[in-house]
């Protein structure tokens, strides 16, 4: 990680060069991250919330859409009571970079306080979308309030922040599938793959 923000170090495994992966479609540049490697580091991330949330019955917040592959797919790793919930946040509209404005679309339904909240999301890119949710949290009266994020791009962060669980580092890319979008396609893909440029406008 950069080393603006040292309290980004984690042990997530960096994804290789570009290079080296297959292209699996048309629109995109090559896979970054195949389903095996995603379902093989989902099941470790669920072990290891599993152990650190055993006698805390965490609620899990999956921040809609991106999120949803994740949640479902991690939920079912993770072996003590729990409970969901969904929140619908936009931060991009229908571009490929960050406006840095929050709006919340949907609410969560069951109330935060005193509960050990944990974020579901798919990529922390400037971090401005956790960042204000995890505010959000605290001042609703989370007990305690933890990130998990499937993808963490290398050096793009604008706010320094606390993230427990990170899926797997990525280079600073425009990525698509397993719940991420490009104008709210690909999100079906299996796995993940660096869209090709051309297909988005400046
Ligand atoms: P942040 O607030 O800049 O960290 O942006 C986080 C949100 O931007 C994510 O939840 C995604 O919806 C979106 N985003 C950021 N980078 C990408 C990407 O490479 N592909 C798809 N969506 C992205
Ligand atoms: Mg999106």
């Amino acid at each position: 990680m950069t080393s603006d923000y040292p309290e980004f170090v984690h042990p997530s495994p960096a994804v290789a060069a570009f290079e080296e992966q297959p292209v699996s479609h048309d629109d995109l540049v090559c896979t970054l991250i195949s389903e095996d490697q995603l379902h093989r580091r989902v099941a470790q991330m669920g072990a290891d919330i599993t152990r650190d949330y055993a006698d805390k019955d965490p609620l899990l917040i999956c921040i809609l859409k991106g999120a949803v592959y994740f949640m479902t797919d991690l939920t079912r790793m993770i072996d003590c009571s729990l409970t969901m919930d969904f929140m619908a946040v936009s931060s991009y509209g229908d571009a490929h970079k960050t406006s840095g404005v929050v709006r919340i679309i949907k609410d969560l339904n069951e109330p935060v306080t005193d509960r050990h909240v944990i974020i579901l999301e798919d990529i922390l890119d400037t971090g401005l979308t956790l960042k204000y949710l995890a505010r959000n949290f605290h001042g609703r009266g989370a007990a305690s309030v933890a990130i998990a994020t499937l993808l963490l791009k290398e050096g793009t962060q604008a706010v320094p922040l606390d993230i427990q669980y990170v899926g797997f580092t990525i280079p600073d890319a425009f990525v698509v599938g397993y719940g991420l979008d490009y104008a709210q396609h690909y999100r079906n893909l299996p796995y993940i793959g660096v869209l090709k440029p051309e297909l988005y406008a400046d």
